[in-house]
């Protein structure tokens, strides 16, 4: 361990350790933001967060190539974010805009999803997240899970970990999205589930209608252009007492982000025209500011919501 992280963290695991060296190095700015960050992560998530880039190194991957796609979400968000400040809106907002060059893009929509996957314990907002989904995850129920945009398939993974569904579906419209879903599973060996990974657009699945006694969607409602039609689909195909989850954000720019939402009571009206009810959320404001002062100043907002069927 270096200087550095071992400064950050005491007992920071060697993957973990080397990875934030690498960020810092190539990105001296992000220093004080990752250490800060670095502190809030317990032990447990520590280890978690090391594993998993042991998972990416028996792939192939390299430290270096690792701290490129953190650095790389880190770059995108923030450029995206000084747009949204001058313009009041997102930088595009059509499927067609970003599909070519984001979910069909190997390279790139490598790039990310490895980053996104670190930034669940590496930034505190979405490491709050990760806590909530755990948190909420009914870890004793049985019968059928889906989600809908696993994307590096952290969450599915820990779904498959962390609970008793009998059977497993995740459906991504993103090829490179399934290949690491995929792959985390196999590495992880969640081998006493049965699951099964679609690639298509969830408005063109033909799943059963009440078929699923959980349904996921973490950070997808803010990539397509008609959310409302994902929320109706949810609400269809979810048993009357299944366990919802779903996740997005508020005036918070990314390259993809093609959906505006401009506060929580437009998200609650739609859950709730959706056939949808708020049973317990979490809204995350900018780090160091209230939910109001975020909202006044545009500042990015991050929330989950546990639902249930009306
Ligand atoms: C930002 S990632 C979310 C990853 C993960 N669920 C999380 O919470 O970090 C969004 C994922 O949604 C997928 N996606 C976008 N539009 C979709 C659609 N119409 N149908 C299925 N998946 C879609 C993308 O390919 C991507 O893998």
């Amino acid at each position: 361990m270096t200087v550095q992280a071992a400064s950050a963290h005491a007992a920071t695991p060697e993957n973990v350790a080397a990875l934030i060296d690498k960020v810092i190095e190539d990105n001296p700015m992000h220093r004080n933001f990752v250490t800060r960050a670095l502190a809030n992560v317990t032990a447990a998530e520590l280890a978690h967060l090391d594993a998993y880039i042991d998972f990416c190194k028996q792939k192939g991957l390299t430290i270096d190539y690792l701290a490129e796609c953190y650095l790389t979400i880190v770059g995108d968000t923030l450029r995206e974010q000084i747009y949204f400040q001058k313009h009041k809106k997102y930088r595009y907002s059509t499927f067609a805009e970003i599909g070519d060059s984001v979910y069909f893009n190997e390279e790139y929509m490598s790039f990310y999803m490895y980053g996104l996957a670190i930034t669940s314990y590496l930034w505190p907002n979405h490491l709050d997240l990760f806590r909530f989904f755990r948190e909420t995850l009914p870890a004793a129920k049985t019968g059928k899970y889906l989600e809908i945009g696993p994307g590096h398939g952290y969450f599915f993974m820990t779904a498959m970990e962390e609970s008793k569904f009998d059977t497993f579906t995740g459906v991504d419209i993103s090829e490179t999205s399934i290949a690491q879903t995929r792959a985390l599973i196999d590495h992880f060996g969640a081998d006493k589930n049965s699951f099964d990974l679609l690639c298509m657009d969830f408005l063109k699945t033909d799943l059963p209608e009440n078929g699923f006694d959980a349904v996921v969607m973490g950070e997808v409602l803010e990539h397509v252009e008609q959310p409302e039609l994902f929320l109706k689909q949810i609400a269809r195909l979810a048993n009357k007492d299944a366990h919802i989850f779903v996740s997005t954000c508020i005036n918070a720019p990314a390259v993809d982000h093609i959906y505006l939402f401009n506060n929580p009571e437009e998200l609650a009206k739609m859950f709730d025209a959706c056939g949808l009810r708020i049973k317990s959320q979490l809204i995350r404001p900018y780090e160091g500011k209230t939910e109001e002062e975020s909202l006044a100043q545009l500042l990015p907002i991050n929330v989950a919501y546990v639902l249930e069927k009306k």
